[in-house]
């Protein structure tokens, strides 16, 4: 006699539970790993609000005019300058690479570019830096010896414009960030002087821009 067994195929649903309980793996991984790069994310928001550098502050602490005579065609001009340079932050340090000065009256320029040599600005460091610019016979148009015969004539003073554009890296204990450009601009107002040089007031606050 033999027993035929046959077995119930009632079981056979349950292998294909194992199926959801993958998706569920993937799911725990997914959410591990978008969570980890959250904190990430949030720890390297608060690092930077943290350190986040503030502008470096530039002052004009002197100018001296030698020389700044205008023909309807050309201008010769000769100063020299000295600029407070302060770095505001306490953690950042700063890396100076091109620096370049050049003057303006009413947006023309009257003496040629001249470079600062490169220089490193510990935190809350300040340095003076000083500059001679020169121009020799440097075209400018008609208009600016009429509009110099009006400041000095209605108004007895000029505002010479320096600026400053240049590039710079901060940097944070051992880590160099990369290069970022910025421009200052130090307005200053000198009377016209019956002896030369011109002086300028001291401690004229100058703007930054990044
Ligand atoms: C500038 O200097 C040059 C050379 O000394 C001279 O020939 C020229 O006339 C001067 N120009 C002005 C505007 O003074």
């Amino acid at each position: 006699m033999s027993q035929i067994t046959i077995k119930s195929p009632k079981h056979c649903g349950e292998y294909y539970k194992q199926g959801p309980k993958i998706d569920k793996n993937y799911k725990k991984l997914f959410l591990a790993l978008s969570s980890f790069l959250t904190a990430i994310l949030l720890l390297s928001i608060t690092i930077w609000i943290i350190l986040r550098p503030a502008k470096p502050q530039f002052s004009l602490q002197d100018l001296q005019i030698y020389q700044f005579t205008l023909s309807p065609s050309h201008v010769n001009s000769s100063l020299h300058l000295t600029l407070l340079s302060k770095n505001p932050n306490r953690r950042v340090a700063i890396y100076y690479d091109d620096f370049q000065v050049h003057a303006t009256y009413k947006a023309q320029q009257i003496a040629s570019d001249t470079s600062l040599p490169p220089f490193f600005q510990d935190h809350q460091e300040a340095n003076l830096l000083s500059a001679s610019l020169v121009g020799n016979d440097i075209p400018v148009p008609p208009s600016l010896a009429y509009e110099m015969g009006r400041d000095q004539t209605l108004i007895g003073s000029f505002v010479l414009n320096l600026k400053l554009s240049g590039r710079l890296r901060w940097k944070v204990a051992s880590w160099v960030s990369g290069r970022y450009g910025f421009n200052v601009n130090c307005a200053s107002l000198m009377a016209f002087g019956f002896g030369s040089p011109i002086t300028s007031k001291q401690g004229t606050q100058c703007s930054t821009t990044m």
